[in-house]
């Protein structure tokens, strides 16, 4: 990392107080100072990659495993090694005004956490500008429902591929209120890769990082997450880190072993 001189004094002469300095310089004469700075691109590139302590996880060994104490944190980091407590609920959950796949209206997968509904509100309304036509299919889903889930995945294709398809209770994120599954007609409304090479996919892939959008699971980085490429799984992260995650190619995961806590 470069490190940068922001004021430097060229000193005129070296055994010269600046007291002295000052007396010698008639008073029309600019200081002997050369200021050296980054450049503005760098200056910006160093801002991104610092982050609050606030943002990254809090973790607890509980019974030998690590639960996350502070699950509000926009930027939690849920994976298979760092877990929600089995009783996290977010104390936000609203439901977002788009369109979703199935009818039943006070259900618990149409929720999402305040801040979060409203950037995929703005998301789906900058997509339908554009013709691409978006619905989502699951948001928040208690521990019970992951538990249930997880069974039920481990029934039909058993433990193998259950294990890179759906997370364990505490081990998904739309256990924090952040995530939503996503689809389009063009898929006829099924979560499948294929999602992937539709234009819809393929403007998500562009564009969710404008509204603090990942995709969590991309492809190519499957030893990174642990999960199969999900290109209908967004999670909100916030437009700061989204845009870092978007421009790097990154996953959450590489993200924190780039940025600077501060
Ligand atoms: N499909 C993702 C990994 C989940 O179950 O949370
Ligand atoms: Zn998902």
């Amino acid at each position: 990392m470069k490190k940068w001189i922001c004021c430097c004094l060229i000193m005129v002469s070296g055994c010269q107080s600046f007291g002295s300095l000052e007396q010698e310089r008639k008073p029309s004469e600019p200081p002997a100072q050369v200021e050296q700075t980054a450049p503005s691109s760098e200056i910006k590139e160093q801002e991104e990659l610092v982050l609050e302590e606030r943002f990254w996880n809090q973790i607890e060994v509980q019974n030998g495993v690590k639960v996350i104490v502070n699950p509000d944190n926009v930027l939690a980091l849920v994976n298979k090694e760092q877990q929600l407590p089995a009783d996290y609920k977010p104390t936000d959950l609203v439901i977002p005004n788009v369109p979703f796949t199935f009818k039943e209206t006070n259900v618990e997968k149409r929720h999402m956490r305040a801040e979060a509904a409203k950037a995929l509100e703005a998301m789906f309304v900058a997509a339908k500008n554009q013709q691409i036509i978006l619905y989502a299919v699951s948001g928040y889903r208690s521990y019970e429902r992951q538990q249930q889930l997880f069974a039920s995945e481990v029934q039909r294709l058993g433990g193998e591929k259950a294990v890179v398809a759906v997370a364990m209770p505490g081990k998904s994120e739309h256990q924090t209120g952040l995530a939503m599954d996503i689809t389009s007609p063009s898929v006829q409304y099924a979560i499948t890769p294929a999602f992937g090479e539709t234009a819809e996919g393929k403007w998500v892939a562009q564009h969710a990082h404008e509204f603090g959008f990942i995709i969590r699971y991309p492809k190519g980085k499957e030893h990174i997450t642990k999960y199969q490429y999900e290109p209908w799984h967004l999670r909100y992260v916030g437009v700061k880190a989204a845009k870092v995650i978007y421009e790097k190619q990154i996953t959450l995961e590489e993200y924190f072993q780039i940025v600077k806590k501060i």
